[in-house]
């Protein structure tokens, strides 16, 4: 990965005036990088077909990988989505913050087709991240986002990994610091509409435990397996850095840059203290330090399973497998 300068001219502050442009060119149907709360998206009006194709072509994206859309409140997320009493109780729950539903499309939504890729599902999250909620705001646009990374590589959770990773096919980053979360939103899907409205699918695991999820649906999801993959972030190889990946490392062979937790140090830790959220806030991070390092491999330090554990060890695997 090259490293981009600090000086970049796409790079600008998420402030008044970099969201009032962030916005100008939204409307004009064109996409723009920006925070949310998990990682750095790549924004593009979800009602406009051109729009939409601006953002495949700029992140290499395969067509039948369906997007995320971004909505501001309740009001435009049930005019896209049929919500029934599961659906409401976790956006009540969950929203604005890091949990995407899978749910039924309504028909008359307005999303152009491609955003679905032929789905009769849509996938939805309210975003807590206030930069993401202004211009969803200010722009009145439904905003389709998936990372803003090149298909397949590491999340951007820094303005400057957007400028790394996409080249020069984009015109403007909003620049709002790092991502607190660091993960990708947790996907679920719920199952089973029209008939008895039971049974839910965890298509992603990320910063909301399925624990929770479980609890609040009164009910443990169904298992993934013999399931046609509808979200690509759950192919085996995804996520992945530049270079062979070494899994539960305690220490560095010669040619290895380490990346540490808890008591394994290395050149690089997720987090000294073992603290799991601060390890996923500081993965992609130090995925793309490992990447960009003079070391041919990456090696990194077991994580612990569990909650936020789960999250991280799935980016990982998925890392390791490319
Ligand atoms: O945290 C996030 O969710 C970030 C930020 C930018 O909001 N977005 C993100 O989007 O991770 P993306 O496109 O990288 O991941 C979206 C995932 C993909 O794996 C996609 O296949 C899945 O959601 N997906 C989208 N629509 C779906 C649908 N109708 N059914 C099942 N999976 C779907
Ligand atoms: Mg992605």
């Amino acid at each position: 990965m090259q490293a981009s300068k600090p000086s970049d001219p796409r790079i600008v502050p998420a402030d008044a005036d970099g969201m009032a442009r962030a916005v100008t060119i939204l409307r004009e149907g064109r996409p723009v990088a920006l925070p949310t709360e998990t990682v750095y998206g790549l924004a593009a009006d979800a009602s406009r077909a051109d729009a939409v194709a601006a953002i495949y072509r700029t992140k290499g994206r395969p067509d039948f990988n369906p997007l995320i859309v971004h909505v501001p409140d309740m009001t435009s997320a049930r005019a896209i989505a049929s919500f029934d009493e599961r659906a409401e109780k976790l956006a009540a729950a969950f929203w604005p913050g890091p949990l995407t539903l899978v749910l039924p499309l309504q028909e008359d939504a307005g999303i152009a087709p491609a955003v679905t890729a032929g789905l009769p599902t849509i996938a939805l999250r309210c975003p807590a991240h206030p930069v993401m909620r202004e211009v969803l705001q200010a722009s009145g646009l439904y905003l389709a986002a998936p990372s803003a990374n090149r298909s397949g590589a590491i999340s951007p959770t820094e303005a400057a990994h957007v400028a790394a990773s996409l080249g020069d096919g984009l015109e403007l980053i909003l620049d709002g610091g790092p991502c607190k979360a660091g993960l990708e939103s947790t996907i679920v899907a719920l199952r089973n509409f029209e008939d008895a409205p039971s049974g839910w699918q965890l298509l992603r695991p990320g910063p909301i435990d399925p624990v929770a999820i479980a609890a609040l649906l009164g009910e443990p999801a169904i298992p993934l397996a013999d399931q046609r993959i509808e979200a690509p972030g759950q192919l085996a190889s995804h996520y992945a850095p530049g270079k062979p990946l070494r899994l539960g490392a305690v220490s560095a062979d010669a040619d290895e840059w380490l990346i540490g937790f808890g008591d394994v140090a290395g050149q690089d830790t997720l987090s000294a203290a073992g603290d799991l959220a601060e390890a996923a806030a500081s993965l992609y991070a130090a995925l793309h330090r490992a990447d960009a390092s003079d070391r041919a491999r990456i090696a990194v330090a077991p994580v612990p399973v569990g909650g936020m554990g789960d999250a991280i060890n799935d980016r990982l695997k998925r890392a390791a497998a490319g």
